[in-house]
């Protein structure tokens, strides 16, 4: 799901014309992660901090706004590469830009061997800059890793390659934090769009009166502000896959226009004269129960059948048996650049709690408890303490009368072992058993005992 190069580029395309050469920069070592726009690309920024930042954009002013020119100046430790229309370069506002904030920059199309040497180039003066990559910030190969060694998610990643090798639509659900978009993201990674843009849209967090214009785009002029023709999320997918978040949310009128899409894989923008072919392979994921949505009559059923063909459902992390313990020590290996020096793991009260504890918010939670845990704990080992899991929130411990009679009777050897010096015969007659009878409990508890007496034992 990652190469194990960690040179990181971001393809930022605020420009109406589809990315060029994302694949010869992937066949060249770079982890190429695109979007359109400004949110997206601060996502990104966050969470692979590339070192190199390509920017395509075309003459329109549009194109250059204030968000995207605060990205340029004022994102830290990326060095960016231009690339843009000839006809632009004569434009002051362009110019200015481009000298002020850019390595370097290349007209469109651009010299694939130049661009890629420019793209080396400019991780080499970032790595002078800022740094070597491993030395410093988050950036580690493997960010996308999903992890899990639990049946249940052995079971997911089985189907997660089944899913990734057609082009139909899959519905993700799950609760909240157990990995859904990182499972889309492994879907499109492992699919035949690997090499063509993977855009993920939340579909809760968009404004009502945006959400159409940003997922179909508009044209100069479709209403008051829209000064400039956008290309929406959808068509900036254009090969590759859309991600459409809390596809719950998706307002109802709204819904019709991505069946619209859906079955006929054309859109139209906002003020638009026409349909626009696009191939985008489209994933969804929510942690509702759709189909009450729909029962409700919130969520389209037609809509809902077009979405679901595939359905992968992502495990809660208290479901995973082992999981808790094999995540927390990776989020600790992972983090460990943040944590005080003295730390050194977890210990054993601190995993007994974790996996007795249920987990709300999975993954992401299990991330963050670590990751405070690690910054706050004061001695060697880190306490159920510094994770903040309070204990009334963890599952009772249920256990068997056969446990309980195990615990109790091993207890009461390893009291009499130790009043008795180990001595067998002693300790066996103070328990009231033969001893071969104690020898073999000793031994079924795996009891460590110092074996004084043990050839007349047996
Ligand atoms: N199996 C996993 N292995 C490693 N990291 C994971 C795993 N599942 C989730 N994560 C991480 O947990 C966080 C939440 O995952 P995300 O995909 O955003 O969840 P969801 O979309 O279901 O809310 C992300 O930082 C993600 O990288
Ligand atoms: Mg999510």
């Amino acid at each position: 799901m990652h190469g194990k190069e960690s040179r990181n580029l971001l393809y930022f395309n605020s420009s109406d014309t589809p990315p060029v050469m994302v694949g010869e920069m992937r066949d060249a070592g770079w982890n190429v992660k695109c979007t359109g726009d400004v949110d997206g690309a601060a996502n990104i920024i966050d969470k692979y901090a590339p070192q190199v930042a390509v920017a395509q954009f075309d003459g329109q002013k549009g194109s250059l706004d204030a968000p995207v020119e605060n990205l340029f100046r004022n994102v830290e430790r990326v060095e960016w590469v231009a690339l843009l229309p000839k006809n632009c370069m004569g434009k002051n506002y362009i110019k200015q830009v481009v000298s002020e904030c850019f390595h370097d920059f290349h007209t469109l199309p651009p010299a694939p061997d130049r661009l890629l040497a420019t793209l080396g180039h400019a991780y080499g003066m970032a790595s002078m800059k800022w740094g070597d990559a491993s030395s410093g910030n988050e950036l580690q190969p493997g960010e996308d890793e999903m992890v899990g060694t639990s049946p249940q998610m052995l079971d997911l990643f089985r189907n997660l390659r089944k899913v990734a090798s057609v082009d139909a639509p899959v519905l993700i659900t799950g609760e909240s934090g157990t990995g859904k978009e990182l499972a889309a993201l492994a879907i499109h990674e492992r699919s035949g769009r690997q090499h063509m843009p993977f855009v993920a849209v939340n579909c809760g967090s968009l404004p009502n009166g945006l959400i159409q214009s940003e997922l179909f785009g508009h044209e100069k002029g479709a209403f008051t502000g829209a000064s400039q023709r956008k290309i929406g999320r959808i068509e900036a997918a254009a090969g590759g896959t859309i991600f459409l978040d809390e596809i719950g949310d998706l307002p109802i009128e709204l819904q019709v226009n991505l069946l619209r899409f859906l079955q006929e894989k054309t859109i139209e923008r906002v003020g638009g004269a026409g349909q626009i072919q696009v191939d985008v392979r489209v994933l969804a994921a929510t942690h509702v129960d759709l189909e009450a949505a729909v029962a409700d009559g919130r969520f389209r059923e037609d809509l809902y059948y077009r979405l679901n063909v595939l359905h992968l459902k992502m495990p809660a992390l208290r479901d995973r048996q082992g999981d808790i313990e094999v995540l927390a020590k990776y989020f600790f290996d992972k983090f460990a650049h943040e944590k005080r020096r003295n730390v050194k793991g977890f210990s054993p009260a601190a995993l007994h709690l974790m996996n007795r504890y249920t987990w709300p918010g999975n993954v992401r939670e299990l991330i963050n408890r670590v990751r405070r845990a690690m910054v706050m704990c004061e001695k060697r080992l880190i306490t159920p303490d510094d994770l903040g899991i309070d204990r009334r929130d963890c599952k009772r411990q249920v256990i068997t009368l056969e446990a309980a009679r195990g615990a109790a009777e091993m207890e009461a050897i390893r009291n009499a072992l130790q009043k008795n010096n180990s001595n067998l015969t002693e300790a066996s007659r103070e328990l009231g058993v033969s001893r071969v009878t104690l020898y073999r409990l000793i031994q079924k508890y795996e009891l460590a005992f110092k074996p004084e007496n043990m050839s007349d034992a047996v």
